[in-house]
């Protein structure tokens, strides 16, 4: 009998591209996998530590399997339980501490012995862990994909940050930037287009600082690396995050003008609008910077989409300053964003400042800024309406499971959600995997309506 793996992924897409390969490793020593944690042999839970909710969420979680844990017990069996990601890094023994239903406790770096530590615990029934930092040995040990690849697929061709941004654990729990080699990058590609990927998903938590080594030994720029991709015919659309302003360089924005196949949407996250905030922050750009770099972006590639980062109540954040991040988003005019709330982290510079700012105002804050950029994520949407734009296809809509018309779901390539009504009795797949022109009917705030 098959063993049965559930897992449960936080964070962000270097997160789901890690979990898509512990699960790669477990299904090749006899997994397979299940979506229900009842009756599961292995449960990973991948996790993220960026902000104090999303790294609460672990111990929620680890209440929630404690009853199919105890379930498989008074059967005789186990559910061995591991946690992996951020968290595990950040606090490591900590969460055997913390919860007695933890096995395994496994660091982003170093989770290619999983199958390892779980033959250990099976043995010596006894708790591992290992939270070593060698990227490089980590990508040797992957295994080949087993299970599908979808339409558009995440490839990690760069790890870890050397930044250190005073709000941030990211450089704490990746450890220091490596780039992987081009020729593996390449070799990964070429693999995920043969399974059916069209589209190439390019990871790094600095991905725009990639300088992996080609050939000769030499380093090789993310722009560089995206015409390479470029060249293989499979390979129709390509996209890379997340970027930072400082790694901005010109021959990358150079490469959104020239690069067909490179779609047009760029997530930059600048974090405020304010200098002194940056600087406290550590960014080691100013607003001025950031300027500079949309307007050459959209000088190389006009119709480009742009997203960014923002974190209201940073330490000593007054109101001016507040006022200067809406003002730079009203100036530039963006796609689509994210905003958080500061959190302060354990162990990072800024979490000990005695200038913290109260609750109430960050939520008044976020309020106020999370409302500007609705509304620039409305308008940015309108200007699609009446235009063809080409969508790749990829699934069925969500809210089409239950009706009896037809939608399916695919993106542009400023990245917005296309919702298209197929006609009645036609095979849904056909659609998915292929990139057709679609005619824009209508606009919503996360979505467009149109037809073929
Ligand atoms: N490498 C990327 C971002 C990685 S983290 C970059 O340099 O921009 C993703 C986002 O989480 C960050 O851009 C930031 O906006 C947010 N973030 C990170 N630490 C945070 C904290 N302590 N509190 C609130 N938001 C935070
Ligand atoms: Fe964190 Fe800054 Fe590194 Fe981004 S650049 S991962 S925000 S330390
Ligand atoms: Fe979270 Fe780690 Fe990604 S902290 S955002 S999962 S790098």
């Amino acid at each position: 009998m098959m063993q049965k793996l559930y897992i449960k992924t936080y964070g962000c897409q270097m997160n789901v591209y890690d979990s898509d390969r512990m699960q790669d490793l477990m299904i090749a020593t006899g997994y397979e996998i299940t979506e229900s944690p009842k009756g599961a042999d292995m449960a990973i839970i991948n996790t993220c530590h960026i902000r104090q909710k999303a790294s609460e969420k672990l111990f929620s979680d680890l209440g929630r399997l404690r009853p199919f844990k105890e379930e498989k017990r008074a059967n005789g069996q186990d559910m061995i339980v591991a946690v992996a990601g951020c968290v595990a890094q950040a606090e490591g023994e900590e969460i055997f501490k913390r919860s007695n239903l933890v096995d395994i406790i496994v660091g982003p770096e170093s989770y290619q012995t999983l199958p390892d530590l779980v033959g250990k615990v099976k043995r010596e029934k006894s708790k591992q862990i290992n939270l070593d930092f060698v990227p490089d040995n980590k990508f040797d040990n992957l295994v080949a994909n087993k299970k599908g690849v979808g339409f558009s697929s995440f490839v990690t061709v760069q790890e870890g940050c050397d930044k250190f941004c005073t709000f941030c654990v990211v450089p704490y729990t990746r450890g220091a930037e490596y780039s992987r080699p081009v020729s593996e990058v390449l070799d990964e590609v070429k693999r995920v287009v043969e399974r059916g990927a069209v589209e190439i998903y390019l990871l790094g938590q600095n991905v725009n600082a990639y300088h992996g080594a080609d050939k000769d030994g030499k380093n090789c720029s993310l722009a560089n690396l995206i015409r390479q991709i470029a060249e293989i015919d499979e390979v129709k659309r390509i996209r890379y995050t997340t970027s930072h302003p400082r790694d901005m360089s010109d021959d990358l924005i150079k490469a959104h003008g020239e690069v067909e196949k490179l779609m047009p949407f760029l997530h930059l996250p600048i974090q405020s609008g304010a200098n002194n905030i940056l600087k406290a922050m550590n960014r080691k750009h100013t607003r001025q910077d950031y300027f500079k770099i949309i307007e050459k972006l959209r000088k190389s590639c006009p119709e480009i989409g742009l997203s960014s980062d923002f974190i209201v109540g940073f330490p000593g954040e007054t109101e001016q300053d507040f006022l200067d991040t809406i003002d730079l988003v009203e100036k530039i005019g963006f796609a689509q964003c994210y905003s958080f709330k500061y959190s302060p982290r354990e162990g990072t510079p800024a979490s000990d400042k005695d200038i913290q700012i109260a609750e109430e105002i960050k939520d008044e804050r976020l309020a106020k800024l999370q409302n500007l950029l609705t509304k620039q994520q409305i308008e940015f949407n309108k200007k699609f309406e009446g235009k063809i734009i080409p969508v790749l296809f990829e699934k069925e809509a969500p809210k089409s499971k239950n009706s009896s018309t037809k939608q399916i779901l695919g993106k542009s390539p400023a990245l917005q959600s296309v919702i298209v009504e197929v006609r009645d009795g036609e095979n849904l797949e056909n659609y998915y995997g292929k990139i057709k022109d679609v005619k824009i009917a209508k606009s919503r705030p996360s979505s467009l309506i149109g037809e073929i």
